[in-house]
């Protein structure tokens, strides 16, 4: 009896050292230790042994069965101990290595002078509107006070897509919109793209921005138009800057003014960007037209205001020293980091 539970337990330690993952080792305790276990077998049939064999075989099997569970516990734990070391080894982060960096998005320079732009105008109470830039031949042209075949029409070089439908030439079509929708007090600017078929050049391109401003109210003088556009200019070009109102033609503006701001590379000695004049040509305004308020439901006896309109790549461009237009819309990656 001896020999045969020597013979379990040698088995048992040969096989078990060979034994290299958790779930064989599992598989071999119950195979061994379980209900049906040899060693199980043997203590179960002592019955059969005589009294006195009894108490000595037991106290060998169960020293047997002590032996065989040690030694599963040591098997276990090395090859948990060695599954871990080779865990950690595989897992090992360098944490001086350097970090995966990624590119930064940043404003695009018009976006950053048209937030400049809103924020000025939501100071002196104006809201921002936007609008289609598929527009109706009513809006941009008609209801300007531009009709059919006249030749203010020609300043404008348009897309048309039907006899009626085209791509807008400029924002002031916005006015249209909100006039006939909302009742005075209007204080809104349009930010938005306009259209014109002309060639590219260093200072046209086909597609180009406009920021246009409209205000209606009692008693609005030119006299408010001068002081709003001069804290504008102030606001975006420097506290230094002045600004003069020049005579000019629009078909929905009486009377109509060019603004222009002293040269802000040259404070107005004069220099190449403002062609040696120290002024600078940076937007058209006027008093809405009569006709215009009246075609929209609003009485010119009652009200007036004024409008105006801008150019923002002209103006980011005067801001930056920006001496191409073609470099805010070819979106090359080196021009945009400057920004
Ligand atoms: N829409 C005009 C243009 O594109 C500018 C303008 C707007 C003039 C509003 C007067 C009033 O040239």
């Amino acid at each position: 009896m001896k020999e045969k539970l020597d013979k379990i337990r040698n088995e048992a330690i040969y096989t078990l050292d060979r034994l290299e993952d958790i779930e064989s080792i599992e598989a071999y305790r119950i195979r061994q230790l379980g209900r049906k276990g040899e060693l199980t077998l043997i203590l179960k049939g002592m019955s059969s042994l005589s009294p006195d064999e009894r108490p000595i075989v037991g106290e060998y099997a169960n020293l047997v069965r002590n032996e065989i569970e040690q030694k599963l516990k040591e098997r276990a734990s090395l090859i948990e101990r060695r599954l871990l070391e080779k865990r950690l080894n595989e897992e090992s982060i360098d944490v001086t290595l350097p970090g995966r960096t990624f590119g930064r998005g940043g404003l695009h320079p018009l976006n950053i002078v048209l937030n400049e732009i809103i924020n000025v105008f939501l100071s002196m109470g104006f809201s921002v509107a936007e609008g289609p830039e598929i527009e109706f031949d009513y809006y941009n042209f008609e209801a300007l006070n531009i009709p059919k075949n006249h030749p203010a029409r020609d300043t404008q070089d348009t897309f048309y897509i039907t006899d009626n439908i085209l791509l807008r030439t400029q924002t002031s079509p916005m006015q249209i919109r909100v006039m006939e929708k909302q009742k005075p007090p209007i204080r809104i600017i349009v930010p938005g793209r306009v259209y014109r078929s002309d060639a590219v050049d260093a200072t046209h391109s086909p597609m180009f921005h406009q920021v246009e401003g409209l205000l209606i109210d009692k008693n609005v003088s030119m006299g408010d138009l001068k002081a709003v556009l001069d804290t504008f200019a102030k606001d975006i070009f420097g506290p230094t800057t002045s600004t003069r109102f020049r005579p000019h033609h629009f078909q929905f503006t009486e009377p109509s003014a060019e603004m222009d701001a002293s040269c802000s590379s040259c404070k107005g000695s004069g220099c190449r960007i403002c062609s040696y004049t120290g002024w600078i040509e940076i937007l058209g305004a006027g008093m809405v037209h009569p006709k215009v308020l009246a075609g929209c439901g609003i009485n010119p006896d009652e009200y007036s205001g004024f409008a105006f309109g801008m150019g923002l790549d002209r103006i980011t461009n005067l801001k930056y020293g920006i001496d191409d237009i073609r470099l805010l819309f070819e979106n090359d990656i080196r021009f945009l980091q400057q920004f």
